[in-house]
């Protein structure tokens, strides 16, 4: 059998890898801040810059988020990996996620009712703009109002170097940390000084 035959393996939600997200959120009382993992989230618009998060009706997060129209997309480095998988199998409804993880919710750049998790590398705030129900999940559409990073991840240009956050991606299930890089956007036709200078090729 050759390498690329093919064959029908059904109809499922096999796109991956995909991001894995921490969504901190909390109620108009601000008095549980929560966080739940997410999977099925993405940028969707550039202008202004928008991002979607699918969320099941029975999360308790989305009832808190449902109420204030804000929630935080916080990404997940190497470090907070277990606390990630963590918060995606176990309900705010039940227990302080903050608390049993050690995390610490900080107040959210741009937003009123939400928090952010500290211990994130970047944070993005977020309101909801539009609700799309799907089936199993709510489709949340949100501008992003405002992006906050670790200092550290910013070179002496103030540019921001994600390479150096260590994050996570989830495959097939699985969470598998950033490796190799193999390239950059346009780099199949890059010139040779601009690859050396990027990749450090000779
Ligand atoms: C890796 C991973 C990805 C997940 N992705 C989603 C998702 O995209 N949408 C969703 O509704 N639940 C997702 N979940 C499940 C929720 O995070 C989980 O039900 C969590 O306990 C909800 O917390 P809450 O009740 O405090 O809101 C995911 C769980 C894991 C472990």
């Amino acid at each position: 059998m050759g390498k690329h035959e093919k064959t029908d393996i059904g109809v499922s939600t096999i796109l991956n890898p995909v991001p894995v997200v921490m969504i901190s959120c909390a109620g108009k009382d601000q008095a549980k801040p929560n966080i739940m993992t997410a999977a099925w989230a993405g940028t969707i618009n550039s202008e202004p810059p928008m991002l979607s998060v699918s969320i099941r009706k029975s999360r308790y997060s989305h009832k808190l988020i449902t109420e204030t129209g804000e929630f935080v997309v916080n990404l997940v480095s190497k470090s907070l990996c277990k606390a990630c998988d963590y918060c995606g199998v176990r309900s705010g409804l039940d227990e302080d996620k903050f608390k049993t993880m050690g995390l610490t919710p900080v107040k959210a750049s741009g937003l009123e009712y939400a928090y952010a998790i500290k211990e994130s590398p970047v944070s993005i705030s977020c309101k909801v703009k539009d609700v799309l129900e799907l089936g199993s999940h709510d489709m949340f559409i949100a501008d992003i109002e405002a992006v906050t990073a670790d200092s550290y991840l910013l070179d002496d240009k103030g540019r921001l170097c994600l390479d150096n956050a260590k994050l996570v991606a989830y495959n097939h299930g699985e969470y598998f940390l950033l490796g190799e890089k193999l390239g950059f956007f346009g780099y199949s036709v890059a010139s040779e000084e601009v690859l050396a200078k990027r990749m450090g090729r000779k």
